[in-house]
């Protein structure tokens, strides 16, 4: 039998879980560029890239300069067979497929698997059951966001809490909530 190892989340949201405002982040933290870099480089087996699952409207959000991220494998998930990536950059026909592929306990092909939006990719990903973690940034205050991360289910419960951050006039922290539904 496979089985499937599981994926995390990655987000930074507002107060109101606000993630974006016309296709964009509305706020720039360096200290959390840093944290989502990081956490979605850091390999703990030997070779092998972590994958950063992406919708294709948050592929298209990334600067191009940004784009793919370095040091890990980008897969975005696109209904539309003929959408053109670069070369490496892989396209899933939905997140159903790329879980399916990169989740699935194949030893020494990929290291860990991150969902990193946006809001309709989070929205399938939170409620799948081989989603084990979510590391959220949550920035104090409201950015009058169009697009927003889904209400965190109750089988999901806080397991760190980091201290306060500061960048210019903004606060904000970390929190790591894992879930109740899967054992690691
Ligand atoms: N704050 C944060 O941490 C954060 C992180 C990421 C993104 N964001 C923000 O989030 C916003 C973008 O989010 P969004 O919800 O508008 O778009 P999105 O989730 O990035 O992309 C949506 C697109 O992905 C594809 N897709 C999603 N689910 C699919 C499925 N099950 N099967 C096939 N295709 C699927 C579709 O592409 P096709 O139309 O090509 O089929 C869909 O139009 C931006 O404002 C961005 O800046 C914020």
């Amino acid at each position: 039998m496979r089985t499937m190892k599981g994926f995390s989340i990655i987000v930074a949201t507002d107060e109101e879980r606000g993630i974006g405002k016309a296709n964009r982040i509305p706020w720039n933290i360096s200290g959390d560029m840093k944290h989502f870099k990081d956490i979605t480089t850091a390999t703990y087996a030997d070779g092998c890239k972590n994958v950063v699952i992406m919708g294709r409207k948050t592929w298209e959000s990334l600067p191009a300069s940004f784009r793919p991220l370095p040091g890990r494998l980008n897969v975005v998930v696109s209904a539309n067979l003929s959408y053109e990536l670069p070369v490496g950059v892989m396209r899933c026909g939905s997140l159903q497929g790329a879980i399916d592929l990169y989740c699935g306990e194949r030893e020494g092909s990929f290291g860990e698997v991150f969902v990193i939006g946006g809001a309709a990719v989070y929205a399938e990903a939170i409620k799948h059951i081989c989603c084990k973690k979510i590391f959220r940034t949550v920035i104090n205050g409201k950015f009058g966001c169009d697009t927003f991360f889904p209400e965190i289910p109750d089988y999901f419960r806080e397991c760190t809490r980091s201290e306060i951050y500061k960048d210019k006039k903004l606060t904000y922290y970390f929190v790591e909530l894992i879930s109740d539904r899967i054992s690691k």
